[in-house]
């Protein structure tokens, strides 16, 4: 049995990280502010607009991290002076099974309690206090839309959303060992859908039949839900940061494919890409260039990883590695004897041309997890669009997924702009634009002196084309 698997019969931690919360209200409030009672409400249902079908759920993010609930109409408290965690869920009723819902009756508090536990014959349980957050049906006629317990508003109003919210977004940055099973789980599904989607490569004909495959594989194995919506471009489709069509048909002429797809589990996700070969004898001259390159970048980034590293100086690592590798194939061109061409050419900021998003992101109940204070206002490119700034501590999970595209949107103008212009040869330029995008992303856990990988989908060029050849037929 995987190591994640033995953690996950055990609970939740709900309560903990109620207690986290508190702790870090306390740290940042005076104590005659520091609210008796924390209050949310989960999410409700929600009808499709001109149709009798609810619309698919997902649960608040933060409701589901203080409860660990992934139910609909919910509410929860947590009573701070006797650390009371108390879950309301909404009644299953006779009235309730009349109407369109009746399909998504919710259990009762037994099948609840049982939600996490590998099977149903197992010794009595513990009293629900001490296994999970205690719950009392709300008795409302409209249980699918239940307001809060009047009782509860009255005696709350003044709960401080501007102070919650974000102190819970800080709060999920560090994971505990519970969420790291989670995402170890998602990314274990996601490894055998990418992996399935890789063996279909030969036979498939169109990029639709990868995402048939992908899906079949993580619902197959349970997980009914994806992380994000997913990419499987081939050829220049790669270089579309979040293309969406997927529905273009396959042939080697177009090189790579690229799929940045995965799974969710009980609410967290993986987040996962990998780039391979479409021609059965592996990656043409060029493309197999550019996967170098990024291997090399993202090898290099891992190499920096510990807790408290300064996730700009990571960025900035991948960049200076993806400009000395287009130096060694000529995109760029190289200076004179004695030019620091590295060095201009990292100042004027044109490898961003090429590597135009952030390194990476926090990962956890959100693909785009929270904490991460990104400055989209950034006056430099570089660091626009990195979604994590500052110091990443021990504890939290990043992804890192460097990337190197030939996107026509992006490049040319940086072909007429004559600070970027003198450093590209446009005749070798004109090779790769057919080789798209490569791009490779991992999710990692920061420890205090490196990373745990969590991700385990097939990488590197020999091992992928071992995956997608020799076990084609098995
Ligand atoms: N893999 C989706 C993203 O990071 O945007
Ligand atoms: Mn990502």
């Amino acid at each position: 049995m995987a190591d994640y698997e033995s953690v996950l019969k055990g609970k939740y931690p709900a309560k903990a990280h109620c207690e986290k919360v508190v702790a870090h209200l306390r740290n940042a409030l005076d104590e005659k502010d520091v609210p008796t009672t924390l209050y949310l409400q989960g999410q409700t249902t929600h009808m499709q607009e001109d149709n009798d079908e609810a619309a698919p759920f997902r649960q608040r993010r933060h409701f589901l991290y203080l409860s660990g609930c992934l139910l609909p109409d919910c509410h929860l408290t947590y009573h701070i002076p006797t650390s009371t965690l108390t879950l309301f869920i909404p009644p299953s009723t006779p009235t309730a099974s009349s109407g369109p819902a009746c399909l998504s009756l919710p259990p009762g508090p037994l099948k609840i309690r049982h939600r996490r536990l590998p099977h149903l014959r197992r010794p009595p349980l513990p009293p629900p206090r001490t296994r999970r957050p205690r719950h009392h049906p709300l008795h409302h006629r409209s249980w699918r839309h239940p307001p809060p317990p009047s009782d509860l508003t009255s005696a709350f109003p003044t709960l401080n959303e501007t102070t919650l919210h974000p102190t819970i977004d800080t709060c999920r940055v560090t994971k505990d060992a519970y969420e790291i099973a989670l995402l170890k789980k998602a990314n274990a599904i996601t490894a055998s859908a990418h992996t399935a989607a890789l063996r279909k490569i030969p036979s498939a004909t169109n990029e639709t039949e990868l995402v048939g495959q992908f899906l079949c594989t993580c619902v197959s194995a349970g997980a009914k839900k994806q992380a994000y919506s997913g990419i499987f471009g081939c050829g220049a489709n790669a270089a579309t940061l979040h293309y969406q069509h997927n529905d273009e048909v396959l042939s080697p002429s177009k090189r790579v494919v690229l799929i940045d797809a995965a799974a969710e589990w009980e609410g967290y996700c993986a987040d996962v890409t990998r780039t391979m070969p479409l021609h059965p004898e592996g990656f043409d001259r060029e493309s197999a260039q550019i996967y170098v390159i990024v291997e090399q970048m993202q090898n290099a980034c891992f190499a920096l990883l510990k807790g408290g590293v300064k996730w700009e100086e990571v960025h900035e690592l991948a960049h200076e590695i993806a400009v000395e590798g287009l130096l060694s194939i000529g995109i760029f061109k190289r200076g004179g004897e004695g030019d620091d061409r590295k060095g201009e050419i990292m100042r004027q900021r044109t490898s961003v041309a090429f590597f135009p998003h952030g390194l990476g992101h926090y990962l956890g109940m959100d693909c785009h997890d929270t904490g991460g204070n990104a400055n989209y206002e950034d006056e430099d490119p570089m660091f626009r669009y990195l979604r994590v700034r500052g110091t990443v501590p021990e504890g939290a999970v990043v992804t890192v997924e460097p990337g190197v595209y030939f996107c026509r949107f992006i490049v040319e103008p940086y072909l007429r702009d004559e600070r970027h212009r003198r450093f590209i040869d446009e005749e070798v330029l004109e090779r790769y634009w057919d080789v798209g995008g490569v791009r490779i992303e991992d999710d990692v856990v920061i420890t205090k002196d490196g990373y745990e990988n969590l991700t385990t989908a097939p990488k590197g060029i020999e091992e992928m084309m071992r995956v997608m050849y020799s076990e084609a037929d098995g």
